[in-house]
């Protein structure tokens, strides 16, 4: 079953029923205020951090599913027959059989529209550019014949900031709960929420509504009445609010606004939701009361009860998202590639950047800050569009960097420092840092980043130019060499399940920080990789920087660890995956189960090794080991991460093994290694291959089959269960995944082929050889290029027009300064091929 479709030019996903498989959700928030809002208007918000800055609750895990939102209630107060019925213009909570629904996901915001009983009620909620607020606008048109008297109520539910403790430390938060409410006759009504105010938070909450109110309710249980719930609050049943304060308890806000609509009248309601914080020494008003000093923050309120403002922002919004995607933007022969390019996979992109693994319908909020390698890889996907967040984004990560080269795990938005309670030693982390550096450079040209001086440990006094942490982060590999001259796992490396030196046999422990031996043994082909590829890079940026006897000295090493991957990191057949603690090899032909393994046949053939290889197997070769993933790993919906799946708890593996066979990374697709595999076959000039792959795990490509897939059809899921899994196809984990960078990478910059250099832009597309061609316009340092690419035959040798004239090769140089347009005219593959 369909349960929408694709609105493009408007960039819209068009959601036709509200009892979607899962909720399918969107986000709200473009820096510093955020939201997540599903197609039944279920979702929180938060400042900044959700864990620590929760404005509104939700309640994960609960039935019916996806409950705490931003709830609208419509009651029509009479005459007979209609009289006393209500419902959710969301659906949610109220769940009445709607007459019309639809839900447009867009950019940063999502309008949720309906009928019921001839009244149209449609809610756009989104937040405006640099605010910590957000708007929901609700235009509701009477369609009877008659009169309509009509009462709507709006209701959130307030989180006591903390989301952990909100959700566990009950013995003191039934006391704690505060509020105010403003609520005079002619004027709008504003609720603030209060709680720790009094004593050392200087922030607050407020809920306002552009219409004078018939009542309010700040406590919870007023408004639902005794045992009462979401789908049917008293105050509504009744038609009438309770004007309750609430004195801790569970504090909430909902406003009541009566309405007359005469047939065919429409009228717009606002409701603004917000984060203030008021300078310490100016919190009361009057000074010594306990009293919110509103003085700062009324001003803002009023501007966005505003409708013409409201608009003016909502314009603003979009456009700001049109001028963030109009850095690529292609024409291809196939919709879900086109689609996903210019509008979702960039969207989503953004969303990892600000979001990282933090919180989603699958993520709490509480437990993962920023993640060091995910933000790190994150960047690949958002660099283009916002190049200087990008770099604060790595200074920031930099400054978490420990002076040993290795990493916090993760680090807290809210303050930017690495975070304890994670465990460490995860011994791929620093090398991500060289990645998205060299990305940055190579879309920017801003060689000063390298520079910046950066702390470690955000120790002042500690500071060193960005460059220096990126020499640790090569070092902190040779540092930690194994047996076999391969890098030392330590905790884990990419896969975090991959526990070698774990062994944990407690119930319930967690893998990401249960003690773990010292581990001298066990080692990583992943790593060793990602090594090779990392050194690589980080020579590039010194020989460009003007250090040639340094890049010499990161290409040795690169070399050197190339041969010992060539000596111990093959098994035949495919790189190997890794040496346990006892030396034994993972990912061989020669173990029981978990005889292949993706990462590494990725990683290494994006490092380029094997390339040059001959098929007889003695020596690692690039197609060999990606015909073995073709042949072992590859499934109609995707490349599974390993086979055979692990069928029983391995305690020298770790977590891997605690996972039912087929999914997460016990065979699951982890979608994030996919697009490894797409760009591998690019290197190797397989564009049919990488593009096959491409589609296998394309959301828009799996709309078709939503009813096993399940997850949203606009943006990539971290997981798809594998073929050992009983759900084979069903999706997880949508939206805070690194599928979406890489995917990005992949098809923007290897399939398609439009990549930045050091130099400049290179085009040298791998795309399948039933492609006609395609358009694309990219926008590089400032110079927009109209790239045109036309097959005059067979293969993937490029010839270049660069404004009309040939040039050799496939790099595009930058232009004369003060030319900002490029015309690149692209013959793909050999005439007569
Ligand atoms: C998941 C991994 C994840 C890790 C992070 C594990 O349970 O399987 O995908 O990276 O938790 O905490
Ligand atoms: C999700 C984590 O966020 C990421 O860092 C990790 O690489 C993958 N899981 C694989 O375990």
């Amino acid at each position: 079953m369909r349960y929408g479709f694709f609105d493009d030019s408007r960039r819209e996903y068009v959601i036709t029923r509200p009892d979607t498989p899962l909720p399918w959700i969107n986000y709200l928030g473009n820096k510093s205020y955020f939201g997540l809002v599903s197609n039944t208007a279920g979702g929180y918000s938060f400042y900044r951090d959700a864990r620590l800055r929760r404005l509104t609750r939700y309640r994960y895990n609960n039935v019916p599913t996806d409950t705490g939102g931003r709830y609208i209630y419509v009651r029509d107060d009479g005459p007979p027959p209609a009289a006393g019925e209500y419902w959710s213009p969301t659906w949610q909570p109220a769940r009445r059989p709607l007459e019309t629904y639809s839900c447009r996901h867009g950019l940063g915001y999502t309008a949720i529209g309906s009928t019921y009983l001839g009244i149209e009620a449609q809610t756009r909620y989104f937040v405006p550019l640099g605010e910590n607020l957000e708007v929901w606008q609700l235009i509701v048109t009477n369609h009877r014949e008659n009169v309509a008297r009509l009462s709507v109520f709006s209701c959130v539910e307030f989180c006591l900031w903390d989301a952990w403790d909100d959700a566990t430390n009950f013995q003191r938060n039934f006391s704690i709960g505060e509020v105010e409410v403003d609520a005079n006759d002619d004027s709008p009504g504003v609720i603030y929420h209060k709680s720790e105010y009094r004593e050392r938070r200087n922030h607050f909450a407020f809920f306002a509504c552009s219409e004078p109110l018939a009542g309010f309710d700040t406590q919870r249980e007023d408004f639902l009445g005794p045992y009462g719930s979401w789908d049917s609050p008293a105050a509504v049943a009744r038609g009438c609010s309770f004007n309750s304060v609430a004195h801790g308890w569970a504090p909430i806000g909902s406003h009541h606004v009566r309405l007359e609509l005469q047939p065919g009248e429409t009228r717009q309601i606002i409701f603004v939701l917000g984060y203030h914080e008021n300078p310490d020494e100016e919190k009361f008003d009057p000074p010594g009361s306990q009293q919110i000093d509103k003085r700062t923050v009324r001003p803002i309120i009023d501007r966005y009860l505003d409708a013409g403002n409201v608009e003016a922002a909502f314009a603003a919004l979009r456009a700001y998202w049109d001028e963030l995607l109009g850095v690529f933007q292609v024409e291809t022969p196939d919709i879900h590639t086109s689609r996903m390019v210019n509008i979702w996979n960039a969207y989503q992109c953004m969303v990892t950047f600000n979001l990282s693994r933090s919180a989603s319908f699958f993520e709490s909020g509480i437990g993962r800050g920023m993640g060091f390698r995910d933000s790190n890889q994150d960047l690949l996907g958002f660099v283009h569009m916002v190049p200087e967040r990008a770099r604060e984004r790595i200074l920031d990560l930099a400054a978490t960097q420990l002076e040993s080269g290795g990493a916090y795990h993760q680090y807290q938005p809210l303050t930017k420092r690495g975070n304890d309670a994670v465990g460490g030693g995860f011994n791929d982390d620093p090398l991500w840092l060289i990645l998205a550096v060299g990305a940055y450079l190579k879309e920017t040209g801003d060689w000063s980043i390298l520079d910046e001086p950066v702390p470690y440990d955000n120790r002042p006094g500690s500071e060193q130019p960005l460059y220096d942490h990126l020499e640790r982060s090569l070092r902190y590999t040779l540092d930690r060499l194994g047996p076999h001259g391969l890098p030392l796992i330590g905790r884990a490396d990419w896969n975090d399940c991959l526990n070698l030196n774990t062994f944990s046999s407690t119930p319930g422990e967690s893998f990401q920080t249960a003690d773990t031996k010292d581990g001298t043994t066990a080692e990583s082909v992943f790593i060793a990789g990602l090594f090779v590829l990392a050194a690589k890079e980080l020579a590039g940026i010194a020989r460009w920087r003007g250090s040639p006897q340094e890049a010499d000295r990161f290409e040795v090493e690169a070399a050197k660890m190339e041969s010992v991957v060539c000596q111990h990191g093959w098994d035949g057949d495919w790189f190997l995956r890794a040496y346990d603690d006892r030396s034994h090899k993972v990912g061989s032909r020669e173990c029981a189960e978990g005889q292949i393994f993706v990462e590494p046949q990725g990683i290494c053939v994006m490092a380029g090794i094997g390339l040059d290889a001959g098929l007889d197997g003695s020596q690692p070769s690039a197609k060999k080991a990606l015909a073995s993933v073709g042949e072992q790993l590859a499934t109609a919906h995707g490349i599974v991460l390993l086979q055979p799946a692990y069928t029983r708890y391995y305690l020298h593996l770790g977590e891997i093994s605690s996972y039912p066979p087929g999914y997460k990374e016990n065979a699951g697709i982890f979608c994030h290694t996919n697009p490894w595999i797409m760009i591998a076959e690019a290197i190797v000039g397989d564009g049919d291959r990488a593009h096959d792959y491409y589609l296998r795990i394309n959301p828009s490509a799996r709309e078709k089959i939503g009813d096993l897939h399940r997850c949203e059809p606009y943006v990539y899921a971290q997981m798809i269960a594998g073929s050992d899994a009983p759900t084979h196809g069903e999706a997880k984990n949508s939206w805070l995944t690194g599928t979406a960078a890489w995917n990005y990478v992949a098809i923007t910059q290897w399939i398609l082929g439009i990549r930045p250099t050091f130099d400049g832009l290179e085009i040298a597309p791998i795309v399948p050889n039933d492609w006609p061609g395609f358009e694309a316009t990219r926008i590089f340092r400032g110079v927009t290029y109209r790239i045109s690419v036309d097959r005059v035959g067979r293969g993937n040798s490029v010839a270049l027009l660069v404004d009309g004239s040939p040039i050799e090769g496939h790099l595009v140089p930058l232009p004369p300064l003060g030319q900002t347009e490029v015309m690149v005219n692209v013959a793909l593959g050999r005439a007569g091929d």
